[in-house]
């Protein structure tokens, strides 16, 4: 999400004349994108803004922004504690970013927190910054309504808003006709997406089918859903297109239904079965991911039993693993003891990573001998003779390459697998997309 609001703040101001560099040392403005989701992603911010220092001390004239989240929560630490800093912008007032810009150059502060609920900026066109041009992020909607307990986004994002349809279709042709060939729609829950335009509402399911149809072979990923409210109607959806890929990344966060119910996700273990069962069912051939935070409060040894055996029901094939980081002015930060132990938050959190670990092993290791389609992104790391690129379950797959380009489909039979990805041969080029 933070890459996406990167391209739209990138867009507005290139729009009032300022363009995109990559280098610190060339840049007379140096802006950080900040995320306040756990304690350590705003650490790594106040190490950057160090080297910001370093920087503005050796060119007095450059000015110094943090935008997004930490902007919006911490607006009067931030000035305080850094006086380099000059402009302070939270994610909902990135179009005030050039007159802020222009105040910090007279020598004031150019601050502006604002939440808003209606800014989507729908109008703006992301100026992409995928290296590769065949992979891009749309974002669908903006800010959360669901306030899970230990979770800082609803109030440092704002309320849920969800973007005129009509003009997420036409970034996605617009995307298509400049030879992209993946889309990500994001959204915090995207099962909530919901847009009413006269008698009209259009929900998920009917944006992604909208989004699927603009150009079969353009395959079309989306994150994050809620199990509280993922539909058999998006799963019959996914279904339907063979250019959705089979991917669902679910967030579990605890098997245990106590933690669950004080961690406000509204629903229970059974209930996280029920989705994963009713996936299997209508979509026997799509990975689950999911995200896992352990180590919450009152968090007992029996409750993480219950989050490793649903991790092992499930078989998940991949998963984020945290633990857990209590927020400021969260409710659980409020209301709640943060009472697990950091040796055993993180005695848990290697066991949860060293489960996963066999998991996404087991899950690689089910595709040997199987073909399957893979869109190129680019050459492997490890080797120029290879490439890589990502099946329709997300996974990584590397072969060796014969000259094809970044945007290719090709079919590839799956010889071998490491922790992180699989390795294969081609087979053939696939001339439809998501058959597997
Ligand atoms: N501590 C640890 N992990 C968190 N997440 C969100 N808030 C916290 C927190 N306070 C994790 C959740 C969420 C993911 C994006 O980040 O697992 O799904
Ligand atoms: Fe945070 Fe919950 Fe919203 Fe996800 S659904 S962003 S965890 S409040």
């Amino acid at each position: 999400m933070n890459v996406a609001d990167t391209e739209i703040v990138i867009s507005l101001l290139q729009d009032s004349g300022y363009s995109h560099c990559s280098k610190m040392e060339e840049a007379d403005i140096l802006l950080i994108n900040t995320c306040s989701i756990r304690e350590n992603a705003e650490q790594r911010v106040w190490g950057r803004l160090d080297i910001f220092r370093r920087e503005k001390r050796n060119r007095p004239g450059a000015l110094v922004g943090v935008i997004g989240c930490m902007a919006e929560r911490l607006k009067e630490r931030l000035l305080e504690r850094e006086k380099m800093i000059d402009l302070v912008v939270g994610p909902d007032a990135y179009r005030q970013l050039p007159r802020l810009i222009e105040e910090a150059g007279t020598g004031q502060k150019g601050v502006n927190v604002l939440l808003s609920q209606e800014e989507t900026y729908a109008d703006i066109t992301p100026v992409r910054l995928s290296k590769n041009g065949v992979s891009a992020f749309i974002a669908i909607m903006r800010g959360c309504n669901n306030l899970c307990s230990y979770c800082v986004v609803p109030y440092t994002r704002g309320e849920e808003r969800s973007r005129d349809p009509r003009s997420i279709v036409a970034e996605a042709e617009d995307l298509a006709a400049r030879g992209f060939r993946e889309i990500t729609l994001l959204g915090q829950n995207v099962d909530s997406y919901s847009y009413s335009s006269g008698s009209r509402k259009v929900d998920f399911s009917t944006l992604l089918e909208m989004v699927a149809k603009v150009d079969r072979g353009v395959r079309i990923r989306f994150s994050t859903n809620h199990p509280k409210d993922i539909s058999e109607k998006l799963l019959q959806t996914m279904a339907g297109h063979p250019n959705i890929c089979r991917h669902i990344h679910l967030p579990l966060q605890s098997g245990s239904s106590r933690i669950l119910s004080l961690m406000k996700r509204s629903y229970t273990r059974e209930a996280y079965i029920g989705k994963v069962k009713l996936i299997r069912r209508l979509l026997p051939d799509c990975a689950i991911s999911t995200d896992i935070i352990t180590g919450f409060c009152t968090e007992s040894d029996s409750d993480h039993t219950e989050t490793l055996t649903l991790m092992e029901w499930a078989g998940f094939d991949f998963a984020y693993m945290f633990a857990y980081s209590e927020r400021p002015g969260t409710y659980a930060a409020g209301n709640l003891p943060d009472d697990v132990p950091e040796t055993v938050k993180k005695r848990r959190l290697r066991e949860i990573i060293e489960l996963q670990g066999d998991l996404s092993l087991r899950s690689k290791r089910a595709l040997m001998g199987s073909c399957v389609e893979v869109l190129v992104e680019g050459v492997s790391k490890r080797s120029q003779n290879h490439l890589f690129g990502r099946n329709s379950y997300n996974q990584v797959v590397v072969f060796p390459s014969a000259g094809e380009s970044p945007g290719d489909y090709l079919n590839v039979t799956i010889e071998g697998y490491t922790s992180a990805t699989l390795t294969g041969r081609r087979t053939g080029t696939a001339n439809s997309t998501g058959s597997q």
